[in-house]
């Protein structure tokens, strides 16, 4: 705050009870409120009133936003041309195999797109900051955090989200396989954990090395990878519920080709009946 001055020295009527001093900066703000139609004068009055009794800076942003409101009142009848889209940029791409052409604000992140403008909501918001993996989605052919992606930077790109994968009702190998380890529970991160993985095969299959590659030296094609490496390249995709063992199984049974047993099964009303007479319904898991 800068020098201060005694308030009555301003043009505000005042209480003489209540003078006191004002700021520098209180009343550079005092002199750029402009007078309120009809009520201007008692607003001003009440402002320097306020401000004696030491609720200066308050009530200066209480009028302030006051001031903000009023002039955003709308005349009776008045009729309104459409809100111009800010910076708006023309982006076409293709998002699932679909050629799409979006006008919208160059600072919207593709998981706003998918989500508000596409009603793409399978791929979810988790940290809305590139913490999470929750908004994984693969751009030609690679993982990326939609979040962290313009859409503006999308031109003329393949968005693969998790409603891409399926092909009709056949599910995508990974989306079967955590179904059947049980990959998921509240199933809010699933989106990307799927999307994720699906791009990982793909990068296991490019040979491409990571944190915990034991050989950098040589870079093979089609890398086997240990349950460390998955656990690894997935580390970017969190899953509150801990559903990890299960997302590692499933990801592992896709990757090596190999089949492994469910662990689970629903069971029928029939056994679950079964068992209540028998007094065990403490052995349904
Ligand atoms: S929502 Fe994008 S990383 Fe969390
Ligand atoms: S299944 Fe709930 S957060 Fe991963």
């Amino acid at each position: 705050m800068g020098e201060s001055k005694v308030i009555d020295e301003y043009d505000f009527d005042l209480h003489p009870e209540l003078q006191t001093e004002l700021s520098a900066d209180e009343r550079e703000l005092l002199q750029h409120i402009p007078e309120l139609t009809e009520l201007g004068t008692e607003r001003r009055k009440f402002l320097g009133q306020a401000a004696a009794s030491g609720l200066g800076i308050l009530a200066l942003q209480l009028l302030a936003k006051e001031q903000v409101l009023a002039s955003m009142e709308a005349p009776e009848g008045a009729v309104f041309a459409p809100v111009a889209e800010e910076n708006a940029v023309a982006v076409k791409l293709k998002i699932n195999g679909v050629e799409k052409t979006l006008n919208l604000d160059s600072r919207v992140s593709l998981l706003d797109a998918l989500r508000e403008r596409l009603a793409l909501t399978g791929t979810k918001k988790g940290c809305d900051q590139g913490q999470c993996g929750a908004c994984t989605v693969i751009v030609n052919g690679r993982r990326v955090l939609s979040c962290l992606t313009l859409t503006a930077t999308c031109e003329g790109k393949e968005v693969t989200t998790v409603e891409g994968l399926a092909k009709g009702d056949d599910l995508h190998p990974i989306q079967a396989a955590f179904i059947k380890h049980d990959g998921f529970q509240c199933g809010y991160c699933t989106p990307g954990q799927i999307c994720s993985a699906v791009a990982l095969l793909q990068e296991a299959k490019n040979g491409e090395a990571s944190h915990v590659s034991t050989n950098l030296r040589t870079s093979a094609r089609n890398l086997k990878l240990s349950d460390d490496e998955i656990r690894e390249r997935m580390s970017g995709n969190i899953c509150r519920c801990g559903a990890y063992p299960g997302i590692v199984a499933a990801i592992q049974e896709v990757h090596q080709g190999r089949e492994t047993a469910q662990t689970w099964r629903f069971v029928g009303e029939d056994e679950i009946a079964a068992l209540n007479v028998e007094g065990k319904t403490d052995e349904i898991v």
